[in-house]
């Protein structure tokens, strides 16, 4: 080699050696975390405080999670302890509260691993994991930036971090953090005396669960698929047949005409109307699955005026991008966009007047099928600098933003739709991903669960810590969704999952049968005794959903809200409560840890005691449950009788409700309900049952024509019957 060459070798050697510790110093600074100083506090609700901090740029990091701009009240109150601390690593925003003292930690949404959240950390990056560990630390379909934190006396706080980039959320012991890969954001941190005014305080920022229609609230049966219209109806038939309870049959993605959305398979679903008209005969609701990839397919008329609308979203290169999903090649609605989610509001209209009922948006993480593609470069969704274009104060910005809130602003865009459709209906609608706030739309389910014992205990704190991150509304797949499920795993599952805010049974593909009369006389047998139990305890269930709509409260909430002061409760999770009145302990669970007090075990279907699958039921001293009698479905009177449980406190006294509308559409909002207050009270030898409260304006005499009141008292049932308005009087 020439001198000369050498030396230039040398030269630019020395240049590169210079140039790698700029390089280096430079990442240096940019992976160092500079304190950022809060720019704004202020109060935006009793004992809510909103922390800006400095620099904050709503157009980098926009507000997908509020239900609406809170307002400011007034000054931080005084005394107030609970401050977050921002941070900026190079352009990526974290931030975190120190905790002091003992506190115990829940919420983060769908999570695996415990209901108590002290030392866990998740990935906030809405992915489909099918067949998820049961540990934490795995990332879900679904997130929930906000976390609920029980002091050792019972009061509570929570923190809720209002950003959808992905992020990383860890709860150890002593700090809360959100680490992002975005720009800064806002912190809503609220203080309160009870977890439970916590989350009527979440629910003051992001909003509650629409009041759904009653028949949302029975049992569902689902598989993927009932492939054909004759199978669907011999389902449904066996149902009223065997007289096991159900209102709900689903169709999944095999419906449709080569899994294009908003079409119907023209050989084994060649007439929905028809088949919808059947099962509404029957006394069932249909729904049907609607997910957001659209097949790219010039003569598919929902690609084509897709395109005319130009709705798709864009690769960084401004190309219309593609990615796999069930039908092949699909372009994705770009639902940031405002004219995007009119246009697919607007493709329900024609689907809804088929007779369907509710739908499901499923894949919405968006799942993509890209293994075709290099393992490493492998992330199950569209590449993280696809553009979203915005608009209606949403900026435009990169999938990386936008991906944790695309399913919630997809089902904004399908409950929108589904209401013009059916402007006289409750909407009902299910997802499978969202984002905290996105209860407003849809109800969730945990995805695809495994049929196994350690998913089956999972299923109780996944779906309390949903319930507790401000979704009230879901269930997991009942049984178990992947892999064979055996009959003693199925009545285990039912005999507690009947007590899920939603309740449905589902299995995959290739997996064996599982209705409840799959596995033979016993199971079926054990099955129907579940779902009777349901029913019979749908007043009540319908009064709890009535009670999430209004103030946030979840419907299934873990023991320690019987009595936030004791630290014995904290970590269960085998046993979980139905409203603050019933107690479900699993059939499965060995040593439980419950709450002190007073609660008498009850019975609600013939043989339910001795049955070895079915929960024990209990309820709380103090309080009276409402109970109607055995329906097939929801749109049988459930009322005639009405039945009252009560449980007297240890000052003999008891207090209940019973919420009743016309159980679908919206004429509750015009006074068309009623929400009575039964009380009783003990004096001698005898106990009385009054009305002492009557709300709204429906006429209920004619539904409750008799009430049968039973009475628990240390291990015995009084019981007696009347009528509405008249007292009721026990004698023991
Ligand atoms: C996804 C859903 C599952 C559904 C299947 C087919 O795996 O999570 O519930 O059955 O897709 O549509």
């Amino acid at each position: 080699m020439p001198p000369k060459a050498v030396k230039s070798i040398r030269q630019n050697m020395k240049f590169y050696r210079y140039f790698l510790i700029g390089i280096i110093s430079l990442n240096i600074i940019n992976t160092r975390a500079s304190n950022v100083p809060i720019a704004h506090r202020f109060a935006v609700g009793k004992r809510i405080v909103e922390f800006v901090p400095s620099g904050f740029d709503r157009t980098k990091t926009p507000s997908l999670i509020l239900k609406a701009e809170p307002a400011s009240v007034g000054k931080v109150p005084s005394g107030w302890s609970l401050v977050p601390e921002f941070t900026l690593t190079g352009k990526k925003a974290s931030a975190s509260l120190k905790i002091t003292g003992e506190v115990s930690l829940y919420g983060g949404g769908e999570v695996t691993g415990p209901l108590l959240r002290n030392g866990q950390s998740i990935k906030l990056w809405n992915t489909d994991t099918g067949a998820y560990s049961v540990e934490g630390g795995k990332r879900l379909y679904q997130s929930h930036p906000w976390v609920l934190g029980v002091r050792k006396d019972g009061s509570a706080f929570g923190i809720l971090f209002d950003t959808s980039w992905k992020s990383e959320l860890t709860t150890a012991s002593n700090k809360i953090t959100l680490r992002t890969e975005g720009a800064l954001f806002r912190i809503f941190i609220i203080d309160r005396t009870s977890p439970q005014e916590v989350l009527k305080g979440l629910a003051e920022l992001i909003g509650t669960i629409k009041m759904p229609p009653r028949w949302a609230l029975g049992y569902h049966q689902c598989r993927f698929s009932y492939a054909t219209d004759k199978r669907v109806r011999e389902i449904a038939d066996t149902f009223r047949i065997k007289k096991i309870p159900c209102d709900v049959i689903w169709m999944d993605i095999d419906y449709m005409e080569g899994f294009r959305i908003f079409t119907f398979n023209k050989k084994n679903f060649s007439d929905p109307l028809k088949l919808n008209t059947y099962l509404h005969k029957k006394g069932f609701h249909d729904v049907y699955m609607i997910d957001p990839g659209v097949k790219v397919d010039k003569d598919y008329n929902v690609y084509q005026s897709g395109t005319s609308q130009n709705v798709w979203v864009k690769k960084a290169n401004g190309e219309e991008y593609h990615g796999k999903v069930w039908p092949g090649d699909c372009a994705f609605p770009d639902f940031t966009s405002p004219t995007t989610r009119q246009w697919w509001a607007g493709l329900y209209k024609d689907f809804m007047a088929k007779g369907v009922d509710g739908v499901w948006n499923d894949m919405n993480e968006p799942a993509i099928n890209d293994s075709e593609l290099p393992e490493a470069e492998r992330t199950g969704t569209m590449p993280y600098n696809n553009r979203h274009k915005g608009g209606g104060g949403l900026p435009a910005g990169p999938h990386l933003l936008y991906h944790n809130a695309f399913g919630r602003l997809m089902v904004e865009a399908s409950q929108a739709g589904i209401m013009e459709a059916n402007p006289d209906k409750r909407p009902f609608l299910l997802t499978r991903a969202n984002l905290l706030g996105g209860q407003r739309y849809a109800a969730t389910w945990t995805g695809d669960n495994e049929a196994s014992w350690k998913h089956l205990k999972l299923s109780i704190p996944m779906s309390i810590t949903l319930g507790l991150s401000g979704q009230p509304f879901n269930g997991p797949d009942i049984g178990g969704f992947l892999g064979n499920t055996d009959g003693d795993l199925w009545a285990n599952w039912l005999g507690f999952g009947i007590f899920f805010p939603f309740t449905r049974g589902h299995a995959c593909a290739g997996t064996n049968n599982k209705e409840p009369w799959a596995y033979g006389p016993a199971i079926e047998k054990s099955s129907r005794i579940a779902i009777e139990r349901r029913y019979r305890l749908l007043p009540y269930i319908y009064t709890l959903f009535r009670e999430a709509s209004l103030s946030g409260l979840p419907v299934m909430r873990p023991v320690f809200f019987a009595d936030p002061q004791d630290l014995s409760l904290r970590q269960e999770e085998e046993a979980f409560m139905l409203g603050k009145d019933i107690l479900v302990i699993p059939a499965f669970a060995e040593h439980p840890s419950l709450p002190s007090g007073i609660w008498e075990t009850f019975s609600l279907v013939d043989g339910d005691k001795t049955d070895k699958y079915q929960a024990t039921l209990k309820i709380r001293g103090g309080s009276i449950v409402p109970l109607g009698k055995i329906v097939q479905n929801t749109n049988d009177n459930s009322f005639y009788p009405l039945s009252l449980i009560v449980c007297l406190d240890k000052d003999g006294k008891a207090i209940g409700n019973l919420y009743m509308d016309a159980g679908d559409g919206w004429s509750f909002q015009k006074g068309d309900y009623s929400l009575l207050t039964f009380e009783a009270e003990r004096k001698g030898q005898m106990v009385r049952l009054e009305l002492t409260g009557k709300e709204g304006q429906r006429i209920v005499d004619k539904d409750i024509k008799k009430i049968n009141v039973t009475l628990l008292l240390n291990g015995k049932a009084y019981t007696a019957s009347g009528t509405l308005g008249r007292n009721i009087d026990i004698n023991l």
